[in-house]
């Protein structure tokens, strides 16, 4: 049984096969209409989410398949004590593929661990997000036509940004790649990231507290929210959450091609000013996400076949 829990579930070629598909989807999407015809997809979402959750229902409807779940966990019998392991073993006697988000680290394993169905991680805590992953990677390929060579900036929160924790993974196995960290101090990228991804790998990397001495040199700027429900203390997110504000002024000394992403929802962290620029890119991102999932569902129900 095949489950996408981390990016690095997926080999180079089988994300490469994924973005093929996407693309074929995007061009000819009548040709997948009924790919999932009679199947039906369970969304399992213990925190809020807007795009992955209502994306994957879009794309399981495209592939003409069926959905069912929930969008809150006290909706849920998790309200009274459920485990997700008992969870996971009823979903799969409902569904032929389950996505979970969960606020704690590691859920979406333990739901594939005692699953009999693909189970797909939807966002863990402030872990991982691989299906962010592959929207991003499909949004960079389909905007700078490549995946390699490209000088790559991330900026916000950097420590609780499970986004830009598998980005940063996935990147890490094309070549070429520069990262340019961009945060404030107290929310650098964790170590475990620096260790097992950036070290290991020999990614050449600078961490900064300044977006504006170095947006000149970036090909991609990933922007991202400073990730309210992941601190202990209100008061040192109200110091940091406006650390970033990109306004149109701050593009001045960018490249003229540079691509501009953010998982989106946005706060404060790209005034909307930025949304009328030809670099924004982050609804067109949102747009391909669905398309991505499309090409993901329909990979992980033909294993399961
Ligand atoms: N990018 C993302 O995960 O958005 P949602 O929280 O709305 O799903």
């Amino acid at each position: 049984m095949r489950h996408l829990i981390g990016i690095e579930d997926l080999s180079v070629s089988e994300i490469e096969s994924l973005i093929a598909t996407a693309e074929d989807i995007i061009a000819n999407p009548q040709k997948y209409s009924a790919c999932a015809a009679g199947k039906k997809l369970a969304t399992l979402f213990y925190e809020p989410s807007t795009r992955t959750r209502l994306s994957f229902e879009a794309a399981m409807m495209e592939l003409g398949g069926g959905v069912l779940g929930f969008s809150e966990a006290q909706s849920s019998s998790a309200a009274k004590g459920e485990s997700i392991a008992d969870t996971a073993k009823v979903i799969s006697c409902f569904a032929d593929i389950m996505v979970m988000r969960h606020f704690k680290e590691g859920a979406p394993m333990v739901a594939a661990m005692n699953a009999t169905v693909p189970v797909i991680n939807a966002g863990d805590g402030g872990h991982n997000h691989p299906t962010q992953t592959l929207t991003d990677l499909l949004t960079i390929k389909r905007e700078k036509g490549r995946l390699d060579n490209l000088t790559v900036g991330f900026c916000g929160d950097l420590k609780f940004g499970r986004t830009v924790h598998s980005l940063i993974t996935a990147l890490s196995r094309y070549t070429g790649i520069k990262l340019v960290l961009i945060s404030p101090k107290e929310l650098t990228i964790p170590d475990y990231i620096k260790n097992e991804v950036l070290d290991k790998k020999g990614l050449p990397y600078v961490e900064t507290t300044s977006l504006e001495d170095s947006i000149g040199e970036l090909d991609i700027l990933y922007m991202t929210r400073v990730q309210r429900e992941r601190f202990f203390n209100e008061q040192d997110y109200i110091r940091l959450k406006d650390s970033y504000i990109l306004t149109p002024e701050k593009l001045d000394t960018a490249k003229s091609d540079l691509c501009i992403m953010h998982p989106l929802p946005r706060v404060n962290e790209i005034s909307v000013g930025v949304d009328k620029d030809s670099r924004a890119c982050y609804f067109k991102q949102v747009l391909y996400g669905k398309y991505i999932r499309m090409a993901l569902i329909k990979m992980l129900l033909e294993a399961a076949q």
